[in-house]
């Protein structure tokens, strides 16, 4: 279905990445009604004005929010989440609505200056009148979209971001024992140490974000602890000072990663 010009209301507009839709969706010639806690509309008000609604507040009140604008919504609009995990948000869209629903997972944050080359992973939910608009704005934008389920979505970024992050603290923490000041850490860097720092300094600029995508993925627990096992398997030889096992190690996680080319030295 062809669509006009409509409202987009964005619930938590003020925030990070509520602004940033709110100014990319401004751009592309969408009016925009925000609202936070203290300010903009109430859910009833935003849901009569807006035929697609946007929630972007933090994590920990995710749930609670789509609780209370879920039943606001027609079954004709659309309502939408850009939280980093998607199974429970989803859920919740599905259990306090009658709306269509998608749920969206922008993979970066507020810092970028375009779409151009992001990826966004998608898990359309109910209703499919309203995901050609969104896939069209979003992919003439210059993004890179992911359809997925929301179980598989978790599943990833229990890898992508709680493992990943989880070992981001862990270097954090070796950092800081190894007491190495870091401004003499960022003379010593290499280009990739300089991206493991800039990581760890994202970390402990938002303890609590990263907290809940570490904690609250439900595939996350077992993406760190049955890591565990690779940690003392690769620590044997590291033990015993024995490089050509630790090679051999390596060689034959490369054989089992065809995907993963031989890179240039740094
Ligand atoms: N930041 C990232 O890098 C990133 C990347 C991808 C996805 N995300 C997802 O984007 C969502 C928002 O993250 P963010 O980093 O943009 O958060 P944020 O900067 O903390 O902004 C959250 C917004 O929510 C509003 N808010 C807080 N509690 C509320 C409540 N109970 N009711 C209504 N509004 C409320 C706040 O406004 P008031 O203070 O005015 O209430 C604030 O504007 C999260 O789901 C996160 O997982 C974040």
């Amino acid at each position: 279905m062809k669509r006009g010009i409509f409202s987009i209301g964005i619930i938590g507009g003020a925030g990070g990445m509520g602004r940033w839709f709110a100014d990319f969706f401004r751009r592309a010639g969408y009016p925009v009604v925000t609202t936070g806690r203290t300010h903009g509309p109430d859910f009833a008000s935003l849901a009569a004005a807006c035929p697609v609604v946007v929630v972007s507040v933090p994590m920990a009140v995710t749930e609670e929010v789509i609780g209370k604008i879920g039943p606001c919504l027609p079954r004709e609009s659309l309502l939408m989440d850009l939280t980093s995990l998607k199974e429970g948000p989803v859920q919740a869209m599905l259990a306090a609505s009658v709306s269509e629903v998608i749920g969206l997972h922008p993979l970066f944050g507020p810092g970028v200056s375009s779409l151009s080359g992001q990826n966004i992973a998608v898990c359309p939910a109910r209703g499919d009148s309203w995901l050609p608009w969104l896939k069209e704005i979003l992919e003439k934008n210059g993004a890179r979209l992911v359809e997925t389920t929301p179980a598989r979505h978790d599943e990833v970024m229990a890898v992508v971001q709680a493992l990943n992050h989880f070992l981001a603290a862990v270097l954090g923490r070796a950092i800081a024992a190894a007491g190495i000041a870091p401004e003499e850490l960022r003379d010593f860097s290499t280009p990739v140490f300089r991206n493991r720092l800039d990581h760890l300094q994202r970390l402990l600029s938002h303890p609590d974000l990263y907290a809940h995508l570490i904690a609250h993925n439900p595939y996350g627990k077992s993406a760190i602890i049955s890591n565990i096992c690779h940690l003392e398997d690769l620590l044997a030889p590291v033990r015993e000072g024995d490089a050509a096992a630790l090679e051999d190690r390596l060689r034959a996680l490369r054989e089992a990663s065809p995907s993963l080319q031989p890179h240039p030295r740094e």
